[in-house]
């Protein structure tokens, strides 16, 4: 199969991309400056002859989005509907990223693929935006939401703990949102799966199982690069006042087999980051 990854150099494009050669698939990789998705006609001199597209494409600055929020719609809306429409008009298949910020992050129990859509936040009504245009445009596009993403090739959450953990005896993290910390790796072999399955079009969940709060999580993280989790402080979401609003609950329900518990995959990060930096494998 040819593969097509847009936004192929972000964290979880530049994951995917070595997956799928290391799978042995033709796999071609473009950033905007190749393929601009706000552009139909970029879109459509790019896409065609691809087996595959994966848009892995987006504005992901979450607190930008509240003062620039047509930007991010042209890029997170308008963007994965040309994407959408060109699959559609070349029998290519689609694989779009989504978020668990397409819900209101109220719930109390895991939010199934099904459950309408309550953004609370500018990137999250975008990326909703994005979600229907997609549906309207090629239902036969597979919409993969995923959310807590952490990976070897972008900024993340493990790599600012990490290196916050060198600079501070002790660290307040917020401990009143749950979620489910997701390896880029493994949502990229999660996709991978969707595709060689022939899975239908629609909505998925791509997130470890279990639940933690960034509490909980930063301190799993110290615990597994053997410092003291002690020096990890629980904080409120008050205390640490956001432009964008963070949902308090984005616990994905699963349709399909697991990626694994979260403190599972995050040992595997950890250990694949440490065999990486010693040259190892
Ligand atoms: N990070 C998370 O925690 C998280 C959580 C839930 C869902 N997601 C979703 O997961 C997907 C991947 O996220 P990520 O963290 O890997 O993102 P990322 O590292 O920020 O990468 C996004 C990529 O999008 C590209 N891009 C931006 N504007 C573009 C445009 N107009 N045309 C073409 N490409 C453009 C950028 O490419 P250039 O650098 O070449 O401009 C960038 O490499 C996104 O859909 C995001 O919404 C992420």
């Amino acid at each position: 199969m040819r593969w097509l990854v847009t936004g192929g150099r972000g964290m979880f494009g530049t994951d995917l991309v070595e997956l799928l050669h290391e799978c042995g698939q033709e796999v071609v990789a473009v950033g905007s400056a190749e393929c601009d998705i706000r552009s139909l006609d970029s879109v459509r001199a790019t896409v065609d002859g691809f087996d595959v597209v994966v848009n892995g494409a987006a504005w992901t600055a979450v607190d930008d989005a509240e003062t620039h929020e047509a930007e991010a719609f042209s890029v997170n809306a308008v963007g994965a509907r040309n994407v959408a429409l060109v699959a559609a008009e070349t029998g290519t298949r689609m694989v779009h990223i989504s978020t668990d910020y397409v819900f209101d992050g109220q719930a109390c129990a895991p939010y199934e693929p099904d459950h309408p859509q309550n953004p609370r936040s500018a990137y999250g009504r975008t990326k909703a935006a994005g979600e229907w245009a997609i549906r309207a445009t090629n239902p036969d596009a597979l919409i993969v939401r995923t959310a807590w993403l952490y990976g070897a090739h972008g900024p993340n959450f493990v790599t600012t703990m990490r290196r916050l953990a060198g600079e501070r005896d002790t660290l307040s993290v917020v401990d009143d949102q749950l979620g489910q910390p997701t390896w880029t790796r493994d949502l990229a072999a999660y996709v991978i799966a969707l595709v060689e399955g022939g899975e239908q079009g629609g909505y998925h969940h791509g997130t470890s199982d279990g639940q933690v709060t960034w509490c909980g999580f930063t301190r799993e993280i110290f615990r597994l690069s053997g410092w003291d989790p002690g020096r990890v402080q629980p904080c409120t979401t008050r205390e640490f006042p956001r432009p964008a609003p963070r949902p308090a609950y984005s616990v994905l329900g699963h349709d399909h087999a697991s990626l694994g518990p979260w403190e599972e995959r995050l040992a595997a990060y950890l250990e694949r980051a440490r065999a990486t930096a010693t040259g190892g494998r």
